[in-house]
């Protein structure tokens, strides 16, 4: 080695300790078992935008069409259903190891005339068409559906004016979940709103309803929090006022997702903005009832809040914000203390790698994949007693989904 390229190599590694959460967002959460992920303005998939999309598959492991995928898109009329657009974004998220999250069935807004008319029965009868009709286009691509999107109230009452609502009743929820079941039982079904991050009216109404469906056996797993909020809202108990509500769900047993966060920067900073995406993320680390976390856009002129809200995650020039530091930072302290390895990771070296519990004074090392293939950590040289069984493909879980396994070993 050259002096300069020595200087440089310790430059690397001192880089590398000040710094050791210098990966991007997708490869913590996928060692802790998050689903962080973005909603796709379909354009830049259909221009093959290479900055955008390099950027989606490098920080995430989840995306979700922002609109195409809405009836109006979808379904212009009874048959004329037509997937080529989101059928790329799917294409896309597929291709690079992310999941798909679906966005939306039955929503009061977006829809085209025929899902928006008829008496009871014709109306629940094309409900019914028009989930079947897209769930089984994407069946096995698509993890989680917003099944019923923003039923309820915004202004101190119970449920929302739709057609759905206005022409069938409150059982039109009830009954698209029902369907949706029936189609894909793999999928995990949501019912999603926005204004309920907190505990109020509005959310208790909602918790009522998805109690009650639990009660019933409609098969319902898990609820969606929006959280569109602004940053002006920052206060120092944001942290317990979100978790007090999200635990209510979580004890009914539902999977909890936030599904579409943005933040206003409104009057205060960027580091503020920051913090309340932190919080939110915070709440979802420490709960393991919430699986998802995902950003509504990549950078703030995409968003639907108007590019003066800088809203997201990255600048115009697809740059991080503090908010983005402030996300990875959570993650990667998550990550260091969330042991997935050292239980995995012993066996004897010199002796051959087998199946057969040891009782190992043994002296190797080990690495670890996650599912996609990327190396989650190789051990350092470990030289302790420990009791248990070692194979190939030992699967590690967290919440019931496997998050990684041992595919090979390096001594
Ligand atoms: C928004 C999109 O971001 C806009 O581009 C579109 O014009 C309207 O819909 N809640 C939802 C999302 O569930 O579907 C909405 O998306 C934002 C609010």
């Amino acid at each position: 080695m050259t002096s300069s390229t020595k200087v440089i190599a310790l430059l690397l590694i001192l880089f590398s300790l000040i710094f050791p959460q210098n990966e991007p967002l997708r490869y913590y959460a996928d060692q802790i078992g998050l689903n962080i992920g973005v909603a796709i303005k379909e354009d830049y998939i259909l221009n093959n935008n290479q900055t955008h999309n390099n950027l989606v598959k490098r920080e995430f492991n989840t995306i979700v069409c922002e609109n195409s995928m809405k009836a109006e898109n979808v379904a212009p009329s009874r048959n004329g259903y037509n997937f080529s657009v989101p059928d790329r974004v799917v294409e896309f998220g597929l291709d690079n190891n992310m999941q798909v999250r679906g966005h939306t069935l039955v929503w009061f807004s977006q829809n085209p005339q025929w899902l928006s008319q008829g008496t009871r029965e014709t109306l629940l009868a094309a409900m019914k068409y028009h989930i079947e009709t897209v769930m089984n286009h994407y069946k096995g691509k698509i993890f989680q559906w917003d099944v019923v999107n923003e039923p309820f109230d915004n202004d101190g009452g119970e449920y929302r004016d739709s057609p759905w609502y206005d022409i069938i009743g409150e059982d039109y929820i009830d009954s698209a979940f029902t369907y949706a079941h029936r189609v894909d039982p793999d999928c995990k079904l949501f019912l999603n709103d926005y204004n309920n991050s907190y505990i109020t009216h509005k959310s208790t109404v909602m918790y009522d309803k998805v109690k009650k469906m639990v009660e019933n056996g409609i098969p319902i797993d898990g609820v969606g929090f929006q959280c569109h909020e602004r940053s002006e809202k920052k206060a120092p108990d944001l942290y317990d006022k979100v978790r007090s509500n999200f635990e209510r769900f979580a004890d009914l047993g539902l999977e909890i997702a936030i599904t579409e966060i943005d933040i206003r920067q409104w009057d205060s900073t960027l580091a503020v903005q920051g913090a309340v995406y932190g919080t939110f993320m915070q709440v979802a680390l420490d709960m393991p009832a919430v699986t998802t976390y995902m950003i509504w856009g990549v950078r703030d002129q995409d968003s639907w809040t108007g590019a003066d809200q800088n809203a997201l995650l990255f600048d115009n020039d697809f740059d991080p914000k503090p908010a983005y530091d402030t996300l990875k930072t959570l993650l990667f302290k998550k990550q260091q203390a969330t042991d997935v390895r050292i239980p995995y990771a012993i066996f004897n070296a010199g002796k051959k790698y087998s199946n057969h519990p040891l009782n190992g004074n043994g002296f190797g090392r080990v690495e670890l994949f996650d599912l996609r293939g990327v190396r989650i950590n190789r051990s350092d040289y470990v030289r302790k007693n420990y009791t248990m069984s070692l194979a190939d493909n030992i699967l590690i879980y967290r919440n019931g989904k496997e998050i990684s396994r041992i595919i090979s070993c390096w001594k």
